[in-house]
């Protein structure tokens, strides 16, 4: 593992900003740390830095300790790569002379300034100043400058966060190319989902000072550890169920479950692309409250028949027929399907042991 961080709590004054983080990210990853702004983002970036120290926990960089409750190396001793937030080049010093800010003056000699200015796209304009650059080639030079000192480990604080749009996505992909290109492990925080998902190999989502889940986007999506985080990475349809034996038991049928589950009352995600409409009619019917087509695939809203179960929102694709309005259809769901256990709902009437 190229970092490592175990419990690492920090609060400012009374109040708690990590309360217990816990990453491990193997040499050559790029994870992105995403979270709203507030929660704690910057404050992990400045601890794994070594720019302020955790109250409790560990940080290790290359296996080493460089924060626990015995030792803090220093940031200057970390050999880490930082790039923070923003406006953060030197005004009075040209490109090249903040790209080779960290270096030695025999590094600086060297050929290592000109090499990082052209793996950033920069080769030109090493004898500008700050101001005469765009927020783009800003960010490059920035960027350049974290990886001067070579790290493994950069550390990247919204790296792209005062672009416009058109620009984020062209740099996204450089900036991707260039940590690659340097043989590094990064993280990188943002609050930006699409920046994250496009970008990491893994996203680490904070939640409440703690990374609620750590993981590739794809199973981000298909394997989320709560409703929460199902929600914000997709659409859904949470259904109440009952989980035996590696199976769903719902209002919509009998399903396999996607992950063991232990037996009980389960709270139930059905991705919309998961629900089929039509076809042979299974245990559950619903009518059809509206349809929009797409071409591609089209997204119908259903009221299914069981009672009390939720309004149900079914993506269609290659859709040929599409059912109409107050029509009644068969609804079936297909694949596995991830639950949770359901904690008892407060106020509700509980079975209790005679
Ligand atoms: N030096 C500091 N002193 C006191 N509070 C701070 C300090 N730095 C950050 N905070 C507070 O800690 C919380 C997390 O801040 P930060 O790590 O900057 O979040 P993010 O980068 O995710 O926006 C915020 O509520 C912020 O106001
Ligand atoms: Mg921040």
């Amino acid at each position: 593992m190229d970092l490592e961080v175990t419990g690492v709590t920090k609060a400012y004054g009374a109040t708690p900003v990590l309360a217990g983080i816990d990453l491990a990210i193997a040499s050559g990853e790029v994870v992105a740390v995403l979270g709203p702004s507030g929660s704690g983002k910057t404050t992990l970036l400045r601890v794994i830095a070594g720019f302020e120290r955790a109250d409790a926990g560990v940080v290790r960089v290359h296996g080493e300790a460089v924060d626990d409750a015995a030792t803090f190396v220093p940031a200057e001793r970390r050999h880490v790569g930082y790039v923070p937030q923003e406006g953060s080049l030197f005004p009075h010093l040209t490109v090249a002379q903040n790209v080779g800010f960290g270096l030695s003056r025999r590094e600086r000699r060297g050929t290592r300034v000109a090499d990082l200015l052209a793996l950033v796209g920069l080769a030109d304009l090493g004898r500008r100043y700050p101001h005469e650059l765009s927020g783009g080639q800003q960010q490059r030079v920035a960027l350049a400058r974290g990886l001067a000192i070579d790290p493994r480990l950069v550390l990247l604080d919204e790296p792209f966060s005062s672009l416009d749009v058109g620009l984020r996505a062209a740099l996204r992909a450089d900036v991707r190319r260039v940590i690659r290109d340097a043989g590094a492990t990064a993280v990188l925080v943002t609050h930006d989902q699409d920046e994250a998902l496009s970008l990491a190999d893994r996203v680490a989502v904070i939640r409440d000072g703690r990374i609620a889940q750590c993981d590739t986007p794809e199973r981000l999506y298909a394997l989320p550890a709560t409703p929460d985080l199902a929600r914000q990475f997709g659409e859904v349809n949470l259904l109440v169920g009952t989980a035996r034996d590696g199976r769903v038991v719902t209002a919509l049928g009998d399903h396999e479950a996607a992950a063991p589950l232990r037996a009980g009352a389960v709270e139930v995600l059905v991705r919309p692309e998961q629900v089929i409409v039509g076809g042979p009619v299974g245990p559950a019917c619903a009518e059809v409250l509206d349809t929009e087509f797409y071409g591609h695939d089209a997204v119908v809203r259903l009221r299914p028949e069981a009672p009390g179960a939720p309004g149900l929102l079914a993506r269609v694709a290659n859709p040929s027929r599409l059912p109409v309005r107050g029509e009644r259809v068969a609804v079936s769901v297909q694949g596995p399907v991830v639950a949770w256990p359901r904690d008892p709902v407060e106020g509700a009437p509980q079975a209790r042991p005679a």
